[in-house]
């Protein structure tokens, strides 16, 4: 109790994750996201949700970072989507200042994802050339931004009804994946983040630079072996990985939405007593940006 602070949550928003976890599709979804005395039958928490921002409505007496009224933004393992929910001082950071509170409930996932997946496993550099897959997506849309800010120059894999949208967050250049396939365009990237985890290392090796990096959010023990074997037979690398929370790295997203140069692509708002439609919608894998939840 002294070291939780109490906040009002005013948005939420929705990943990928919280449908993977809820409809153990994959099932590794479900037992990373359940539980062994349940024997992984359902979600480990019963809240489902990660993301949120809200006001501060009370903090322990630990509490020296944060007062009463402040205006936050976070993520927790689970139980977001709610109107209420207690949190640590690592668990939230103030809320940027120019974003209202479903715009910022939109950023610390995919935010921390998209950075991750670029700066810490993908080692970006200005001025290489970075192919995003799935770029209109909830985690596509801040990789596109945040690669910009990086000085890269991007090219944005996307459908033809999302084009527009993907060069209006900044993308260099777009490849309409319904018409072509940017792995036989003859390109080569030093950076390819497949971000919908909709190609493989096998496919993109011919597209990838001489010391070229491969990152996927696919996960699972065929990625890790390829991963290693790669490493001691190309100079190129594949890298999958599952990003972690991380207060840190949601504070250099902040800095970056402050600096006007990332913004949230909001598609859908839904309320929160709709949160199964919400579900539906996102499960189907066409969000453009992110899905929004109102309390
Ligand atoms: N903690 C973690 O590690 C973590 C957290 C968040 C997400 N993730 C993972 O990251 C992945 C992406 O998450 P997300 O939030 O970006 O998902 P998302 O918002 O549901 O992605 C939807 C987007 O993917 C695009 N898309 C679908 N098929 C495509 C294809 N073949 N090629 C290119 N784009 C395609 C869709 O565009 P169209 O409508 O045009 O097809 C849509 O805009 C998920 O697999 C998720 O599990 C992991």
């Amino acid at each position: 109790m002294e070291d939780d602070i109490l906040v009002k949550i005013h948005a939420s928003s929705m990943n990928a994750v919280d449908w993977h976890i809820r409809s153990a599709t994959p099932f590794m979804a479900r037992l990373m996201g359940g539980s062994a005395k349940t024997l992984f039958m359902k979600p480990r928490f019963p809240i489902l949700g990660a993301d949120f921002a809200g006001k501060i409505e009370s903090v322990g007496q630990n509490i020296e970072q944060f007062k009463i009224d402040d205006e936050v933004f976070g993520t927790v393992k689970a139980g977001s989507h709610a109107e209420y929910i207690c949190v640590s001082e690592k668990d939230v950071a103030l809320k940027p200042v120019n974003m209202t509170f479903e715009q910022a409930a939109a950023v610390p996932t995919c935010g921390f994802m998209a950075l991750q997946g670029l700066m810490d496993k993908g080692n970006i550099k200005s001025k290489q050339r970075v192919l995003i897959n799935g770029a209109s997506g909830g985690v596509g849309t801040f990789a596109v931004q945040i690669a910009k800010s990086f000085g890269a120059y991007v090219t944005g894999v996307c459908s033809t009804r999302n084009l527009e949208l993907v060069i209006s967050i900044g993308a260099d250049e777009v490849i309409d994946y319904t018409k072509e396939d940017f792995t036989r365009k003859g390109e080569s990237y030093d950076l390819i983040f497949d971000v919908v985890a909709k190609s493989s290392f096998s496919k993109c090796k011919s597209s990838l630079k001489p010391e070229g990096i491969y990152v996927t959010t696919v996960f699972g023990l065929r990625p890790i072996l390829r991963k290693f074997w790669t490493s001691m037979t190309s100079s190129k690398k594949t890298i999958p990985y599952f990003g972690k929370p991380n207060k840190e790295d949601v504070i250099l997203v902040r800095d970056l939405i402050e600096a006007g140069k990332v913004k949230s692509v909001i598609d859908r708002v839904y309320p929160l007593k709709e949160v199964a439609e919400a579900h539906r919608y996102m499960e189907k894998g066409h969000a453009r940006g992110k899905v929004i939840i109102t309390m």
